[in-house]
């Protein structure tokens, strides 16, 4: 079974989310169990930094730039850095050689080429997935993600091809949204501009192509897949979601346990696991009291310290952590918040750190090791998400003894007990947060409960196995010939 994953973003060579994690451990875990997956990505600038041995396998002469002058576009073949997945890459600098981020400038501005850029990525997709592909290894499945692949599944039925694609929605609050204009400069038909095809609102979205031209559509947790066939969380596409529900499976996403492992993990001050719980837990008092230390938080062992990691988009749910942060600090508990994003949440959580020194800190930004000594040195892991597909830091807190108090949406739900592993609350309001947070606090009082619950949550296995033979089933299904 041969299967082209093509993403917009591959840990560790770019990330700006989990779809980056997502795509950097599923093609390692789907090759494990014998499914000769490969990656397409762009050729950013950091991915072209990173790599390792490179090879041109074919060159595209037919590719037009935004202004509809010829652009020069090869295919690198390499792999991924610390792996043995091959790795197709699309080298074209006037698409992708940009200073900014994968998507956004570095004012956090979106790219006016956007359309250009991932219609040009979604057609490299489709033409390697079709019988006019350039390259001498033929996909049984081509697999799509989010919007910026939308269209691929789209080329690829209209070019007349047979092989079947699966569309997987990350998020589907960001859907790839374009002016109408869009689809003569994306070489798709203007038969595909109808409902019944990409065509949105009067707008062309890249996402519904996907939704619509996929042979298969997932996403990354079971409840996910249910929250967005109806509204608020189908965000406009419920009704084609509901009509397609017999072609549309939601697949919990794993983590990658050699990445995230506190028994191994190099971005710690020391290494610790559940074994260790039983007896003093030195290491993770350990990691706490240095994380205290390197955030400028006052350095109290007994503290309940409360972690954030999120992008700081209205999704994640900031403005109830900030609700709840005054009653935390009244508690005498501390907070410690990672992120980046939306310029009026980093304002307000900056102006909480003011109000609060040696007991609130926060990183605004992006930071990689930071991020594993959150996990690793809080008690308690704050995930308030508004809606949240599947969320992986909730699954990494887990693993790191930092109990997770979620809000009971998409993945949250599906990975969180309540009372069991953490803490889960129904209405996503600063009052059901706080009451969670109340039932926390009073947990962490008693030690040996609370060791329970942590001992508890680092046992669950959120390994990419189990997902992995998932959509192996899946894509035997859809290409029964393959085995
Ligand atoms: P989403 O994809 O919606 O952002 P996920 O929970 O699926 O949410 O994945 C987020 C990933 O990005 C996690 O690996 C998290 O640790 C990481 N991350 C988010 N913000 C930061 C940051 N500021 N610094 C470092 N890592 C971050
Ligand atoms: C998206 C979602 C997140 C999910 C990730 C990986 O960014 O917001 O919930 O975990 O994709 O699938």
């Amino acid at each position: 079974m041969n299967v082209l994953y093509a993403t917009s973003e591959a840990a560790p060579l770019i990330k700006t989310g989990g779809l980056a994690d997502v795509s950097g451990a599923l093609p390692a875990a789907l090759r494990k169990i014998g499914i000769d997956c490969r990656v397409l990505i762009p050729g950013y600038p950091a991915v072209m930094y990173k790599l390792e041995a490179t090879r041109q396998i074919a060159r595209f002469d037919n590719f037009l730039d935004a202004e509809g002058k010829p652009l020069a576009a090869r295919l690198l073949l390499s792999s991924m850095p610390g792996s043995e997945t091959p790795l197709y890459v699309l080298d074209a600098p006037s698409a992708f050689a940009r200073t900014g981020g994968p998507y956004q400038d570095s004012d956090g501005l979106d790219y006016l080429d956007n359309a250009h850029r991932f219609a040009l990525l979604s057609q490299v997709a489709a033409l390697l997935a079709g019988a006019d592909s350039p390259v001498d290894w033929q996909p049984d499945i081509l697999h799509c993600n989010d919007w910026q692949t939308g269209l691929a599944p789209a080329y690829l039925r209209l070019s007349g091809s047979t092989t079947p694609s699966v569309m997987t929605i990350h998020n589907l609050a960001y859907q790839g949204i374009f002016p109408p204009e869009t689809l003569a400069e994306s070489n798709l038909p203007a038969s595909s501009f109808s409902i019944e095809g990409a065509e949105y609102y009067g707008n062309l979205s890249f996402l519904k192509a996907g939704l619509y031209y996929a042979n298969h559509i997932t996403t990354v947790s079971p409840t996910y897949a249910w929250e967005i066939q109806q509204p608020p969380l189908g965000m406009g596409m419920q009704g084609l979601l509901t009509s397609r529900q017999h072609q549309l499976s939601g697949i919990l996403n794993g983590i990658d346990t050699n990445e995230w492992n506190p028994a191994s993990d190099p971005h710690l001050p020391c290494e610790f696991n559940a074994r260790a719980l039983g007896g003093n837990n030195r290491g993770k008092k350990l990691c706490k009291l240095k994380l205290q230390e390197e955030l400028g938080l006052e350095p109290l062992a007994d503290a309940p310290l409360f972690g954030m990691i999120a992008r700081m988009t209205h999704q994640k749910g900031l403005d109830l952590v900030l609700a709840v942060a005054d009653g935390i600090i009244d508690r005498g508990g501390q907070i410690a918040l990672l992120g980046t994003g939306e310029k009026s949440i980093e304002a307000a959580v900056l102006a909480l750190v003011a109000r609060h020194p040696g007991k609130v800190a926060s990183l605004i930004g992006y930071d990689e090791g930071l991020s594993h000594r959150i996990e690793a040195g809080s008690d308690l892991f704050l995930m308030p998400s508004l809606f949240e597909p599947c969320g992986l830091n909730q699954m990494y807190s887990l693993r790191y003894g930092s109990v997770p108090i979620v809000h009971a949406t998409g993945g949250l739900r599906d990975t969180v007990e309540d009372g069991v592993t953490g803490f889960v609350f129904n209405q996503p309001t600063p009052h059901a947060l706080w009451l969670a947070v109340e039932r926390a606090l009073d947990l962490y009082a008693q030690k040996s409960a609370w060791k329970t619950l942590m001992h508890t949550g680092m046992h669950r296995d959120f390994s990419w196995e189990k997902s992995a033979l998932a959509y192996q089933a899946l894509y035997r299904d859809l290409s029964p010939a393959q085995t």
